[in-house]
This record gives C-alpha cells, sequence and structure tokens, in this order.
C-alpha cells in the first residue's frame, strides 16, 4: 500500500509515520507536510533514507501541490491542521485556511484519483465542553457544538469530510481523539510546556482555577487506534478515541510533573484564563473498543515520567523549538499574566 500522511511532520503524524514503517514494512510513506513552525523533520531523522519512505514539502491548501502528490496513492491519512487553540484566539485565519479549505482542497484529490481510503484524524473539541460533575461523555452521537476558532474549523473539516461519503461515495473514515502526549509534541501545548519550563527554571503557567480536565491519551494508543481504523474500520463510519484516566485536573497535571522533576509547587503559577475555555472534554470511547478490539492500554501515570525522561534527554530538540518564532508566540501569550 502507498499511504499519503499529511502533516506528518508533526506531532501525532511524525509517532504515526515512525510507528506504521516499524509495523508494516511493505507499505510506502509519502509525508506530505507544509513544515509551519510545528512541523519538524528531526522527528524523522532516524527513518532520512529509507527506501519506502519519502517526504515531500507542500500545502494542502495549493491544489497544485497536492495533485502532484497524491497520484498512485491508496490511502490518505490527514493529520495536517493548524492545531492550538491559543493561536486560533490570537487569529483564526490559517485555521480556516488549512483546516477547511485545505481539507477540501484534499478531499477533491481524492476523489479524482480514486483512493481506496481517506481517513480525518479529528479531534475531541468539535463536541464542545462537558460540566464537571456531568455523568455523559462525548460520544459517536453527541451533537457538535464547537466553541473555538481552532475547533468550529476541525468541525468544518469533519462535515466536510463526510458530506464527500455521502454526496461523492468517498470511501472515508474519521477518528474524534481526545489530548495526546508523549515524545516531539509541540511545547506550545500544556504538558511539554510544563515540562520543558520547569527544566529552564521558569514557572508552569495555569490558566484561570487551574480546574479545566482532559482526557490525556498517551499518543502511541492514538496511533494504534487509527491503525485498527484503517485495518477494520467500516467505510462513512466515526470512531471516537480516549484515554484510561479518570478525571485530573490541569493543576493536579501540573503537580505531577513538577513532583516528578523534584521542584517545588511555587513552580506554578495561575495566570489569566483562555477565553472560552472548555471546562472538561471526557470520552466514551465503547464503539471503537466493542467493534474494532481497541482499547487504550498507556496509563496516565507511568506514561507521564517517560515523557518527562524523553524531554530530559532530547533537550537538544525542545531547546532548538523554543528558539526563534516560538518565543514571540510565548511572549504575546504570556506577558500580561
Ligand atoms: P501539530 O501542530 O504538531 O502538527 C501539524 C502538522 O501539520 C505540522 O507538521 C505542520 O507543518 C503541518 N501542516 C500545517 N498546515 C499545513 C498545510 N497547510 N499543509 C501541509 N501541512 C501542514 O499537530 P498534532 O498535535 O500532531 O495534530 C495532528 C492532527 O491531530 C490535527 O489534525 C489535530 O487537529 C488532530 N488532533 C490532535 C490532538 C492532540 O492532542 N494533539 C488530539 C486530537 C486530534
Ligand atoms: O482535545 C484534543 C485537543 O487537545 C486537540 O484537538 C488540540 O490540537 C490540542 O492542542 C489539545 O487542545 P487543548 O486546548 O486541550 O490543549 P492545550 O495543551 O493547549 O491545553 C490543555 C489544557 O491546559 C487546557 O485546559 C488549557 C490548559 N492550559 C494550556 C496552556 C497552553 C493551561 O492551563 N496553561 C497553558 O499555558
Amino acid at each position: 500500500m502507498r499511504l499519503l500522511v499529511t502533516g506528518g511532520a508533526g506531532f501525532i503524524g511524525s509517532n504515526f509515520i515512525l510507528y506504521w514503517l516499524k509495523n508494516h514494512p511493505e507499505d510506502e510513506i509519502v509525508n506530505f507536510d507544509k513544515l509551519t513552525y510545528a512541523g519538524n523533520l528531526e522527528n524523522l531523522k532516524s527513518i532520512e533514507g529509507t527506501p519506502n519512505y519519502k517526504f515531500v514539502k507542500g500545502d494542502i491548501a495549493n491544489a497544485d501541490d497536492v495533485a502532484a502528490v497524491i497520484l498512485g496513492i491508496d490511502i490518505v491519512v490527514h493529520f495536517a491542521a493548524e492545531s492550538h487553540v491559543d493561536r486560533s484566539i490570537h487569529d483564526s485565519a490559517p485555521f480556516i485556511m488549512t483546516n477547511v479549505a485545505g481539507t477540501q482542497i484534499l478531499l477533491d484529490a481524492a476523489l479524482k484519483n480514486n483512493v481506496k481510503r481517506f481517513h480525518h484524524v479529528s479531534t475531541d473539541e468539535v463536541f464542545g465542553s462537558l460540566e464537571l460533575n456531568d455523568p455523559n461523555k462525548f460520544n459517536e452521537r453527541t451533537n457538535y457544538n464547537p466553541r473555538s476558532p481552532y475547533s468550529a474549523s476541525k468541525a468544518g473539516s469533519d462535515h466536510l469530510v463526510s458530506a464527500y461519503y455521502y454526496t461523492y461515495n468517498l470511501p472515508i473514515t474519521i477518528t474524534n481523539c481526545s489530548n495526546n502526549f508523549g515524545p516531539y509534541q509541540f511545547p506550545e501545548k500544556i504538558i511539554p510546556l510544563a515540562i520543558t519550563n520547569l527544566l529552564e527554571g521558569k514557572k508552569v503557567p495555569i490558566y484561570g482555577d487551574g480546574l479545566y480536565v482532559r482526557d490525556w491519551l498517551y499518543v502511541e494508543d492514538h496511533v494504534k487506534a487509527i491503525e485498527a481504523v484503517l485495518d477494520k474500520g467500516k467505510i462513512g463510519e466515526t470512531y471516537l478515541i480516549g484515554g484510561m484516566t479518570e478525571d485530573i485536573p490541569n493543576i493536579e497535571v501540573a503537580k505531577k510533573i513538577v513532583r516528578i522533576l523534584g521542584k517545588s509547587e511555587g513552580d506554578i503559577e495561575f495566570v489569566k484564563d483562555r477565553p472560552g475555555h472548555d471546562r472538561r472534554y471526557a470520552i466514551d470511547w465503547s464503539k471503537i473498543k466493542n467493534e474494532l478490539g481497541w482499547k487504550p492500554l498507556h496509563d496516565f501515570d507511568t506514561w507521564l515520567k517517560k515523557t518527562v525522561e524523553w524531554y530530559k534527554e532530547n533537550e537538544d530538540w525542545w531547546r532548538e523549538v523554543k528558539s526563534g518564532e516560538y518565543q514571540k508566540y510565548y511572549e504575546k501569550q504570556y506577558n500580561n499574566k
């Protein structure tokens, strides 16, 4: 099989490519990525020069780039996106261009080239926010209710993917996943931000009251869920993917990281809240478990420790990432606490 992986130089895309080539050495992968601030070919250094792996620099929102790269492709695995909520609050335009228009251009190209599968990687944020005491979790029947420009753009992309199935019979699948953590995550996201700030002797900024809850999933579990959907998923279907943790408020996540690194709770500071901040996400992943046999295998505490170790051992990687453009973003986001 020839796979086109969009956004393969980002956090989850690069973990997917490394896993896939190890476990499916008979397949070929073309990694198509614009290399925005979040794309980093260092993540894929270990497979550079592998005969069944190729990198092509390009933009999913550019029809010519896409037309050239999609020739001969069997399966599209679509990760490419602008992915950070806070950046979407500063400027939503790139989110609409990449996440909505880019997905539409990719869908047209997939249709024209008769791809066997178009798998769209999406987020639980499209469902909006749960109350802290709500016994219900998000499931495949939950109504869409996006509340940030990022989640609205991902919701738009999900609807387009679904529409291409109903209107043109494009063989699609969609997954909506909760918050990932693990190696190669860009340090604008809370877990790598907390780890690397503490390693640099800086404080961990916690928004608002710190009692916001995310459903944490180790990135390899996400990759394996996508593998299960590509292997056994039913065309036209959506599957929700989530972690094995009970609710852990952000402040507790920060305290766990502080403890792992032997720092003090005084290294955590409360800062101005995110506008429209979703209170809680929680996923009911029984459909993918019952129908495809997937469940999360990595518990939060063990894999948080391993993730902290990874950042300690890969200081060159994150120091490089945190220089340059990142500094300007950090100032804009956090300077008036
Ligand atoms: P990321 O920001 O780390 O990586 C995104 C990648 O897409 C980068 O390599 C970037 O260069 C590339 N890209 C951006 N715009 C592009 C364009 N126009 N053309 C081609 N490439 C482009 O993101 P991530 O955290 O790895 O997320 C990957 C996907 O998974 C996204 O679609 C995101 O919405 C979804 N998702 C993420 C999470 C999470 O917790 N990180 C959870 C659920 C779903
Ligand atoms: O739920 C899946 C989503 O998870 C993905 O679709 C997104 O691409 C990904 O970025 C992530 O979104 P979040 O907004 O939940 O992740 P983030 O790491 O930005 O924030 C996690 C929580 O931590 C959230 O409640 C906001 C809070 N936070 C975040 C930052 C960056 C802080 O308290 N302080 C911070 O500095």
